[in-house]
C-alpha cells in the first residue's frame, strides 16, 4: 500500500503501535538510505524500534542516523557491551522483525538458518514474524539461487515479503526488479502483520469513499469537494487490522491503496450497485462517501450549448438512492455499520436522527466548514455516536488517526459479537511476548 505515510507533526499524535517492539534489520545495500525514513515512520507510529546494522550496512549508513530518529542506539556487534544475550533478548521481545533492505546475502543466510552476526542470530533466536524487503541489483534478484532462497523463506508462514519494485536501481545499474519497496509500503506490511489477529482479522469490510459525479451532459457533471482521503484512510486502517477490504470509491484526488480490492465508480447509482453486491457478505461497512443526493433528471446526449441555451439554464433533479440505508438493510446479523454525518448545525441531534433513519450502529459526525476538518483537509474533528452510548468527541486529528479510532470501535464491536468467520492470520500476539511462528 502506498496511501500516505504515518502521522507526525502538530496534530493529536496517533500511536497505534505504542507498546509494540520492532527489530529493524538493515543490510548493506544502497537502499539502506531509505531505512532511516522507515525507522522514523515506525517510531512515529508509536513502536519501539531497535535497529540492527550488519557490518556491510555501516558502509552505507551510520548508526547515528538511526539513533537520531529512533532515540535508541543502533546495534551492530554480536559481542558487545549491551550484554552477551542481546541477540536472544532482542528477538524474544520483538513483535515483528523487519529486514529492509534485505540483500541477497541476508536472504541466503536466513534461508539456510545461519546465525553468523547479530542480525541473523536475533532472527534465529526469535519466534516473531519477519517482514523482508529485498533490495539488490536486478540480475542478483533474478539469480536462480536468490529466487530459490526467497521461495524457501516464503514457504514459511513466518516470513512475509514486500517488494521489490521495478524501477531505477543504483546509478548506472538499470531499472529491473530489485528496487526496495518504499518506506510507506514496508510500514504497511509490518503493520498488517502486527495488526492481524484481532476481531477484524479476516473480516470482510466494505468502505465507500470519495465524491460521486452525476453527469449533466457528455462534458459536465454535478460533483462535490470530497477528496476521498477519509475513505482511503478507513480502508487502509481496516486493512492494517487484518481485514479483507473492498474500497468502493468515486473519483478521488488522492492515490488509491494497493493490497486491497478497489472498485472505482462515478455515479451514486454505480456506487449503490457495487455496495449492494457486497453488503450481504460484509462483516462491517463504513459509508464515508460524499454521495450526491440528487442527479439531473435528464442527461443530455449532446453538449449543452450556450449559443442555444442562452443566458439562463434550468436543470431538473431527481433524488439518488440512499446507499447506506439500502446496504444496512441487507447486512447480516452481528455485522457493524458506520455512517458519516456532515452537518452545518445541531450536529449531535441531526447525526442521531441519521443513525436511526439509516439503521446504522455508529455515526461519525463532523461540522461542515470548520478549519482543518471535512472535505479536502488532511485532518478531521469528529464526534462519534452510537446507539445506546454517549457521544464521544475527538480532538482535531489526522484522518489516519480518526480512521484508526473508527476501525478500533468496529473491531471492539465485532469482538463482542463474535460473528465473524476468520480466514486466519496467526501473527498477532500480546505486546512484548513473542510467540514462536512455525519456520
Ligand atoms: N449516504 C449514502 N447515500 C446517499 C446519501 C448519503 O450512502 N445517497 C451516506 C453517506 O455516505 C453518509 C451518510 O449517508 O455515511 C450521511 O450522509 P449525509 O450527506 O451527511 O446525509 P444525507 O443522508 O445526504 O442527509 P442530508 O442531506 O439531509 O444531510
Amino acid at each position: 500500500m502506498t496511501s500516505g505515510g504515518p502521522v507526525g507533526d502538530a496534530r493529536e499524535p496517533c500511536a497505534p503501535w505504542k507498546g509494540r517492539r520492532l527489530v529493524l534489520g538493515v543490510c548493506g545495500g544502497i537502499a539502506a538510505y531509505k531505512s532511516v525514513q522507515l525507522a522514523r515512520d515506525l517510531t512515529l507510529l508509536g513502536a519501539t524500534v531497535d535497529v540492527v546494522l550488519t557490518g556491510s550496512a555501516r558502509n552505507f549508513v551510520a548508526p547515528l542516523s538511526f539513533e537520531g530518529v529512533t532515540g535508541r542506539g543502533a546495534l551492530t556487534d554480536l559481542f558487545s557491551v549491551e550484554g552477551a544475550a542481546l541477540h536472544v533478548s532482542l528477538g524474544r521481545e520483538a513483535d515483528c522483525v523487519c529486514i529492509a533492505p534485505a540483500t541477497a546475502d541476508f536472504i541466503a543466510r536466513a534461508a539456510s538458518g545461519r546465525a553468523s552476526d547479530l542480525l541473523t542470530t536475533a532472527v534465529v533466536a526469535s519466534g516473531a514474524p519477519v517482514v523482508v524487503a529485498p533490495a539488490m541489483n536486478d540480475s542478483m534478484f533474478a539469480h536462480p539461487r536468490t529466487q530459490a532462497n526467497l521461495a524457501r523463506l516464503e514457504a514459511s508462514p513466518r516470513y512475509h515479503r514486500v517488494g521489490p519494485a521495478t524501477g531505477l536501481l543504483a546509478a548506472g545499474e538499470g531499472s529491473g526488479p530489485g528496487r526496495m519497496a518504499e518506506p510507506g509500503e514496508v510500514v504497511d506490511a509490518v503493520g498488517r502483520v502486527m495488526g492481524s489477529g484481532g476481531a477484524l482479522s479476516g473480516a470482510r469490510v466494505v468502505v465507500t469513499g470519495g465524491p460521486t459525479r452525476e453527469p449533466i451532459d457528455p462534458v459536465r457533471y454535478l460533483g462535490n469537494r470530497s477528496s476521498g482521503k477519509m475513505g482511503v484512510a478507513l480502508a487502509r486502517t481496516a486493512w492494517l487490522r487484518g481485514a479483507e477490504v473492498t474500497l468502493v470509491t468515486g473519483p478521488a484526488s488522492v492515490p488509491l491503496p494497493d493490497g486491497m480490492e478497489v472498485v472505482r465508480v462515478e455515479t451514486a447509482r454505480q456506487m449503490r450497485d457495487a455496495v449492494l453486491a457486497l453488503a450481504g457478505e460484509a462483516d462491517a461497512a463504513v459509508f464515508a462517501a460524499a454521495v450526491a443526493d440528487y442527479r439531473p433528471r435528464e442527461v443530455k446526449s449532446g453538449k449543452i450549448k450556450r449559443s442555444e441555451a442562452g443566458n439562463s439554464l434550468t436543470v431538473g433533479f431527481t433524488a439518488n438512492p440512499d446507499i447506506a440505508a439500502g446496504a444496512v438493510a441487507r447486512m447480516k446479523a452481528g455485522s457493524v455499520s458506520v455512517g458519516f454525518a456532515l452537518e452545518t448545525s445541531d450536529l449531535v441531534a441531526r447525526a442521531e436522527a441519521k443513525l436511526a433513519a439509516k439503521g446504522l450502529d455508529l455515526i461519525v459526525a463532523n461540522r461542515a466548514g470548520e478549519d482543518g476538518a471535512g472535505f479536502e483537509a488532511d485532518t478531521n474533528r469528529v464526534t462519534i455516536l452510537g446507539r445506546g452510548v454517549a457521544p464521544r468527541e475527538l480532538p482535531l486529528m489526522d484522518k489516519f488517526a480518526v480512521a484508526w479510532e473508527i476501525t478500533g470501535l468496529i473491531e471492539a464491536r465485532l469482538g463482542k459479537g463474535g460473528g465473524v468467520v476468520r480466514t486466519g492470520h496467526p501473527h498477532r500476539k500480546s505486546a512484548g511476548a513473542a510467540r514462536r511462528q512455525p519456520e
